[in-house]
């Protein structure tokens, strides 16, 4: 019989939406529930682009998320950032790292990165002092199709940007495809990639699974099932280029359920729960714990947690909504059962 808990080392998100205001009071604890630090996204309306707008942003996340929970900033790219603003930022530990939105490719990203070439020196003052850049890997050209930007992106724009930078440190954010699997898994040690989990479960037939469904809607968008495999080998191989980062980007019910609804999937409150699940499912849970707490920290140079959490082997309905101060959500499996139970 398998046995009936996992004790792990406590984990950490490394590429997380908390959002601000009422949805950073209703999303936070459920990260703080189980991971102690989290890259925190930095698409706010306005973005954080200053030290000190991070600063007073990572306040509001303590107060958000209470006591044991360390947000980990990161300052968000625009053709005219200064490089010597990032400098400071992580020299005094408030920026962690930059994150590259190509402009316009998903939610908050229309003062993103309109061409590599615009930002040449603030790449260059990454690669110099070891910052590392997270980048959402898709062109936004509208003749491309939707299901193949993350493909060309690592094409056109990725292969070159590491050729000429061969020194930067790359995180590929939430991978969706089986060519970002063979070209980080190729690649020099400081390119890393994170993975969520409903990119281990769904493949792009849930969002049309009965009807639309726009809670399977995210960007990158879910691809073909070979994706989902070669995703699922990744994330439970023990390579420590794949590390988890849930990508947990909560919208409102009424703006993800409505005639244009908004990308991003809130699989926050039972991460860690559906992550185990896949790495069960793949016979592969003594690889958990290097996916959920080990090589994140050590691609960005940080100590590992001393703490650990406990997963019991027992059944949870998810349910369909959550109402969190006041804030309709749906989370990711919703009305599913996951085998898996985290111990308070
Ligand atoms: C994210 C969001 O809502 O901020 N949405 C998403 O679908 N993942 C932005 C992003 O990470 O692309
Ligand atoms: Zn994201």
């Amino acid at each position: 019989m398998a046995d009936q808990s996992l004790t792990i080392r406590q984990p950490d998100d490394w590429h997380v939406h908390l959002r601000d205001g009422a949805m950073l009071e209703a999303v936070a604890k459920s990260t703080a529930r189980q991971f102690a630090r989290a890259i925190v996204m930095p698409n706010l309306n306005p973005p954080i682009t200053t030290v000190q707008a991070a600063q007073a942003y990572r306040e509001r996340i303590r107060q958000a998320a209470g006591g044991g929970f360390t947000p980990l900033l990161t300052a968000y790219l625009t053709d005219s950032i200064d490089p010597a603003e990032l400098e400071r930022g992580f020299r005094e530990g408030v920026f962690s790292a930059c994150k590259l939105y190509p402009a316009n490719a998903t939610t908050n990203s229309a003062a993103g990165v309109t061409s590599l070439e615009a930002i040449t020196a603030v790449i260059e003052t990454l690669e110099r002092i070891g910052m590392p850049l997270l980048i959402h890997g898709e062109v936004t050209d509208a003749e491309i199709d939707i299901f193949d930007r993350e493909a060309v992106f690592i094409e056109r724009q990725l292969a070159p940007l590491l050729e000429r930078h061969p020194g930067l440190k790359v995180v590929l954010e939430h991978i969706t495809t089986a060519d970002s699997v063979d070209f980080v898994a190729a690649g020099p040690a400081n390119l890393a990639a994170t993975i969520t989990p409903h990119h281990l479960h769904i493949n792009r037939n849930a969002m049309f699974r009965g009807g639309l469904r726009p809670d399977f809607y995210c960007l990158p968008v879910a691809k073909r099932e070979l994706h989902r495999i070669a995703l699922r080998s990744a994330a439970t191989s023990g390579n420590p280029k794949f590390f988890l980062g849930t990508d947990s980007a909560p919208h409102p019910r009424n703006a993800k359920e409505s005639a244009c609804g908004c990308a991003g999937i809130f699989c926050a409150p039972f991460a860690i729960e559906s992550y185990a699940t896949v790495f069960e499912q793949e016979g592969a849970l003594d690889k958990l714990e290097g996916f959920a707490s080990e090589f994140g920290p050590r691609f960005y140079g940080l100590p590992q947690n001393q703490g650990t959490i406990r997963l019991s082997r027992e059944p949870q309905l998810i349910p369909e909504r959550l109402h969190l101060s006041g804030v309709e959500l749906v989370p990711f499996h919703a009305g599913e059962n996951l085998p898996w139970r985290l111990q308070p």
